[in-house]
C-alpha cells in the first residue's frame, strides 16, 4: 500500500469526509492491506460507538407480489415463473410473537409493491403490533409510495422505513429499472421519508450490472450528505428469471471494503451485515461484521413461504428453526468476538 492510500485512510478514520477524487483513489486501490487497515478503522469508529453490540432485525417478507419491473429483482412482476403469495394479518401477527419470544425488539414488515396493501390495511396491522408490542420498533421496507401514505403509516406508529437507493447515479438507475421508474421519485420518497421523521434506510448493490468506481464515489457521497440511519449494503447476485441472468456477482471483498467506508463516512449508521453477503459466501455474515457492520436481520417469515421470497438465486434461509437459528448466530458472533443484544437497537449519535 503506498503512502497516499495510507494517509487518505487516515483522513477518512480522523475527518469522517474525503473529496470524490480521494475516494476514487481508495477504491481503485483496494488490495489485501488497503483493506484491513480499512477495517480497523472501521472496527475502532463502531467500538466507539456501539462496542461490541450487535443488534437484530425480525425480518417478516409480508409478500412478493410486486407491480415493478427492477431489471435485478426475482420477485420482479414479468417473471411468471415466481410463486407469488401474501400473508395474512394474522400471519404477520404470528411471525411477530415468534420473534418476541425469541428477543427481537424490531420487526421489519417487508415486501413487494403489493397494492393489497393499502394504508388502511398497513395502519390497523401497525397499530395492532404496536398495541401488543408497545414498546418494539416497526421498521417497513415496503418500496416507494405517495407521501400522504408515508405520513398515515408514520402516524399509525411506524419507526423506520427501508428504501435502498439502489444507486446515486440518474443514468445507471436508467440502466438498472424500467422506464416507468425514476431516480427523481426515489429520492423524492427518500426525503419525504426524513421530513415525516422516519428512521431512514437507504443503501445500494455492490457489483451491480454497468457499475464504475464513479458510481461507488457518488454512492458514497449520497450517503455521506445524507446521513442516513440505516444503510443497506450487499453483493448483487443475479436471477436466473431476470434479464439479468448471466450478469456476474458482486464480491464478497468489495462489499465488506465499502461498508469500512460507510462505516467512516457516518459512524453512527446502522449497518446490517446482509443476507446476500452471507448467500455468496459461507462466512459472508461475519466478515460484514467484522468490517464495520453492526446489525442482523434473521428471518421470521414462516418456513412455507421462506424460499419464495426470491429475489437472486440461492438466497439464504434461515428461518426454518428460528429459535435454533438465533442461537447459532448468536454463537458465530461471539465466535469473533461480539455480542447479539435484545432491544429497540435505535442508532446512537456520534460525537467526534
Ligand atoms: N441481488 C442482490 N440484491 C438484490 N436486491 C434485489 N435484487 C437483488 C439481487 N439480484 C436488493 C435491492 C432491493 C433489496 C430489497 O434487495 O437493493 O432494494
Amino acid at each position: 500500500m503506498n503512502q497516499t492510500v495510507e494517509g487518505l485512510i487516515e483522513k477518512l478514520a480522523q475527518e469522517h469526509t474525503l473529496e470524490t477524487g480521494e475516494l476514487a483513489i481508495l477504491l481503485k486501490a483496494r488490495d489485501k492491506q488497503a483493506a484491513e487497515l480499512l477495517r480497523q478503522s472501521a472496527d475502532n469508529v463502531r467500538q466507539r460507538v456501539y462496542g461490541r453490540q450487535i443488534y437484530i432485525r425480525g425480518l417478516i417478507e409480508v409478500s412478493n407480489i410486486c407491480k415493478n419491473d427492477c431489471y435485478y429483482c426475482g420477485i420482479r412482476k414479468s417473471n411468471g415463473y415466481c410463486q407469488r403469495y401474501r400473508l395474512t394479518e394474522e400471519e404477520i401477527l404470528t411471525c411477530c410473537q415468534e420473534g418476541y419470544d425469541l428477543g427481537f425488539r424490531t420487526f421489519v414488515l417487508q415486501g413487494g409493491e403489493d397494492g393489497y396493501f393499502t394504508d388502511q390495511r398497513l395502519c390497523s396491522l401497525i397499530e395492532e403490533i404496536k398495541k401488543r408490542y408497545a414498546h418494539c420498533a416497526i421498521t417497513l421496507s415496503l418500496g416507494e409510495r405517495r407521501r400522504e401514505s408515508y405520513q398515515r403509516l408514520f402516524d399509525a406508529g411506524a419507526d423506520r422505513y427501508l428504501l435502498r437507493h439502489e444507486t446515486a447515479t440518474k443514468a445507471h438507475y436508467q440502466r438498472l429499472h424500467p422506464p416507468e421508474m425514476s431516480y427523481e421519485n426515489r429520492m423524492d420518497c427518500l426525503m419525504a421519508l426524513r421530513e415525516i421523521g422516519y428512521q431512514v434506510g437507504c443503501g445500494f448493490m455492490v457489483g451491480s450490472p454497468g457499475q464504475t468506481i464513479d458510481h461507488l464515489v457518488a454512492d458514497l457521497k449520497f450517503i455521506e450528505a445524507f446521513q442516513p440511519d440505516m444503510c443497506g449494503i450487499g453483493p448483487f447476485i443475479s436471477h436466473r428469471d431476470t434479464p439479468f441472468a448471466c450478469q456476474k456477482a458482486g464480491t464478497l471483498e468489495m462489499t465488506c471494503y465499502l461498508l469500512s467506508i460507510v462505516r467512516l463516512l457516518a459512524p453512527g449508521v446502522l449497518l446490517p451485515s446482509t443476507t446476500a453477503l452471507g448467500t455468496i459466501d459461507p462466512k459472508g455474515r461475519e466478515q460484514g461484521i467484522l468490517a464495520g457492520a453492526n446489525v442482523v436481520m434473521p428471518n421470521l417469515s414462516p418456513s412455507s413461504v421462506g424460499k419464495k421470497y426470491e429475489l437472486y438465486d440461492n438466497k439464504l434461509y434461515t428461518g426454518q428453526e428460528s429459535a435454533q437459528h438465533l442461537e447459532e448466530l448468536k454463537q458465530r458472533m461471539e465466535a469473533i468476538g461480539y455480542e447479539i443484544v435484545t432491544g429497540r437497537g435505535d442508532a446512537k449519535t456520534y460525537r467526534i
